[in-house]
């Protein structure tokens, strides 16, 4: 997607060989136009699919998921990182390890907002070793609904989540592919 790689070139900060900082758009400030396309991106990619449901992850993925949900017309669900007042029973729950920040955290959602004969598509931010993404798709199976596709705003190309979610036989539709963060330089994947 042009205008997110150019954003990406214009504003993101390379922080390591496998850190993009993106903070003035995605994960902190978020740029509400930017964000608008991307969910039309999403919902362009997916509109055959039937999706009655989208799933994201608290914080980062929610402004892309509501724009997609915005679009198609459905429903968007975010998963909990941490304990809520009033998430307390009929949860499902699922354990996600992150790599980057060698943590592990235990998603939530409550059993009420999937259910058995939804076709659910998983949004996020970032695809990097694809836990996030596979914690997601727990869910949705544990409420023995579908995942019909998983759309991700910026892949690490050069890491191993888009491989383990294809060979799990997930669709992965990522807007940006990031091939290299080497010497301080963002290369994209190029487009097929
Ligand atoms: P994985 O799910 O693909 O395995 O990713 P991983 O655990 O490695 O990533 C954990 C967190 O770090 C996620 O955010 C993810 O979006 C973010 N992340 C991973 N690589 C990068 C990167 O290169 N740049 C940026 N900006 N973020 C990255 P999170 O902790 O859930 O944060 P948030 O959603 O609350 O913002």
């Amino acid at each position: 997607m042009q205008a997110l790689e150019q954003k990406i070139l214009n504003e993101g900060i390379v922080l390591s060989d496998h850190v993009l900082k993106v903070d003035s758009f995605l994960n902190h400030q978020i740029d509400p136009v930017l964000m608008q396309q991307i969910g039309q991106e999403f919902a362009q990619r997916f509109k055959d699919c039937g999706i009655t449901k989208i799933i994201t992850i608290e914080a980062s993925g929610i402004a892309p998921a509501v724009m997609a949900g915005l679009i198609l017309g459905v429903p968007v669900i975010f998963a909990r990182k941490n304990t809520s007042l009033t998430l307390k029973n009929d949860l499902y729950q699922a354990k996600v390890y992150s790599f980057t920040k060698q943590i592990e955290s235990t998603i939530t959602i409550s059993n009420k907002y999937l259910k058995e004969n939804d076709k659910v598509l998983v949004i996020d931010d970032f695809l990097a070793n694809g836990q996030a993404a596979l914690g997601l798709a727990n869910l949705v199976g544990q409420a023995n609904a579908e995942v019909v596709g998983i759309g991700i705003v910026i892949e690490k190309s050069f890491q191993t989540g888009r491989q383990l979610l294809l060979d799990q036989g997930y669709r992965v539709e990522s807007l940006a592919r990031l091939e290299s963060l080497n010497d301080g330089k963002v290369t994209f994947v190029a487009a097929e």
